[in-house]
C-alpha cells in the first residue's frame, strides 16, 4: 500500500487489517482453538464466537464497498504476537486441567484487541462522517464485547481447574513423600531433636528467671534484714 496522508486513507489501512484479522480467526486460529479446548463451555461459547466472527468478515467487506473499494487486506502483526504468545505458553503446559486456562487467556486477550481496534475505527469512520460503516463496525463491537463478557464467566471453571492442579500437586507431593519415607522419617526425628532440645532450653531459662529469681531476691533482702 502506498503511504498514508489522509484520514480516509488510515481507515482504509485500518479496515484492510481487520480484515486480515477476522479471516485469520473465522478460518484458522478459531477453528485450531475449538480442536484444542476442553471444557464443553469454553468450547460453545468459542464456537458461537466463531459463527459472529464470519459476520465481521462480511460487514467489513461491506464497508469496503460502501468505500468504492475493493476487500483489501494487510497482515496484522497483533494478531501475530497474540498467536506467538498463546503458542509459547501453551508448548510449555504438562498438564490437561492447565490448558484451558491458557486457551481461554488467548481468546480474552484477542477479544481486548479487537474492541480496541474497532473503537478505534469508530472513531476515525465517525469523524468522517461514514455513519453505514460506523453502524457496521458497532454490530462488530458489540460482539466483540459480549464474547469478553462470556470469558469472563469462564473464571470459576478456571478457578475449578486451577483447584483441580492443586490437588494434582497435593497428591503428587504424598506419593513423593512415600517414596522418600526414609528420608521423611529422618526428617521427623531431627525435627523432634530440635523441639526436645528447644524445650529444655526454655525450661533451664524459666529457672533463672520470674519467680525463682523473685524467690531468690526476697532471700538476699531477708537475710540482709537478719544481719542489720
Ligand atoms: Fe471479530
Ligand atoms: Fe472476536
Amino acid at each position: 500500500m502506498a503511504k498514508i496522508s489522509q484520514p480516509r486513507e488510515l481507515l482504509q489501512f485500518k479496515l484492510s487489517t481487520m480484515l486480515h484479522v477476522e479471516r485469520e480467526l473465522a478460518e484458522k486460529v478459531l477453528p485450531e482453538l475449538l480442536e484444542q479446548i476442553g471444557n464443553p463451555q469454553l468450547k460453545q461459547g468459542v464456537e458461537s464466537h466463531l459463527a459472529q466472527t464470519r459476520g465481521h468478515v462480511a460487514n467489513l467487506e461491506q464497508a469496503f464497498a460502501i468505500l468504492g473499494e475493493d476487500p483489501d487486506t494487510e497482515k496484522s502483526a497483533a494478531l501475530e504476537g497474540l498467536t506467538k504468545d498463546h503458542d509459547q505458553v501453551a508448548k510449555k503446559i504438562d498438564a490437561p486441567q492447565l490448558e484451558d486456562i491458557i486457551h481461554a487467556g488467548a481468546a480474552a486477550k484477542t477479544e481486548h484487541f479487537e474492541i480496541a481496534a474497532y473503537e478505534g475505527m469508530i472513531n476515525l469512520a465517525s469523524s468522517l462522517g461514514e455513519t453505514e460503516i460506523v453502524h457496521l463496525l458497532e454490530e462488530n463491537l458489540d460482539q466483540e464485547r459480549g464474547a469478553r463478557a462470556g470469558q469472563a464467566g469462564q473464571k470459576v471453571d478456571q478457578h475449578a481447574a486451577a483447584r483441580t492442579g492443586l490437588t494434582h500437586l497435593a497428591e503428587a507431593g504424598a506419593a513423593c513423600a512415600r517414596l522418600h519415607a526414609s528420608s521423611t522419617s529422618c526428617l521427623r526425628s531431627a525435627t523432634g531433636r530440635r523441639r526436645r532440645r528447644r524445650r529444655a532450653q526454655r525450661s533451664a531459662g524459666a529457672r533463672g528467671s520470674g519467680p525463682s529469681r523473685g524467690r531468690a531476691s526476697r532471700r538476699l533482702r531477708h537475710s540482709a534484714g537478719r544481719g542489720a
